[in-house]
């Protein structure tokens, strides 16, 4: 009797702990998330970047769909070797890296930029890409 209201208790925080979980990715890009990734973006990165594809001649590579390619491999870019070399697949956890810090994360990128410090702001820019 006394052992089942423990196991009782233990199952519900297991079934808390995994809600707790997927609620933080599910925030991470959540419809705020994007918005305000989306407002950063063009603070942050529409100087050199376009999302809308067929985009080109901009400073920065065209970034639509670039959660899924490979670093450096938009057709007709020149990239830095850096970047080709890293070969690293763009997704969430990637760009959000990058973004931090491009020098840190490709060290001899092209990309003249120094970094978002904030993660939120850094994670919110990431969602936003994997939504283009
Ligand atoms: C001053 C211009 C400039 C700004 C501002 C800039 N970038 Fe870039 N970005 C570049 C250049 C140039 C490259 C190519 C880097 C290389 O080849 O090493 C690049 C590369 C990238 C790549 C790699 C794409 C690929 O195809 O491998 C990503 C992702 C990226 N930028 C995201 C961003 C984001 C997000 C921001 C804003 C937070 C930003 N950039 C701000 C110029 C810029």
């Amino acid at each position: 009797m006394h052992n089942n209201k423990i196991r009782q208790c233990l199952a519900g925080f297991t079934v808390l702990a995994l809600f707790q979980v997927s609620q933080v990715q599910a925030a991470a890009c959540a419809p705020a998330s994007v918005d305000k990734g989306s407002k950063l973006f063009a603070q942050e990165c529409s100087v050199c970047h376009a999302v809308q594809k067929g985009v080109t001649g901009m400073m920065g590579v065209n970034l639509n769909g670039v959660a899924g390619r490979t670093s450096g491999t938009f057709p007709g870019f020149s990239y830095s070797q850096a970047m080709k070399d890293k070969a690293v697949d763009w997704k969430a956890e990637s760009l959000q890296a990058f973004i931090t810090q491009p020098q840190a994360f490709v060290p001899g990128t092209y990309m003249p930029y120094t970094g978002m410090a904030a993660a939120e702001d850094s994670a919110a820019v990431a969602c936003f890409l994997t939504r283009q």
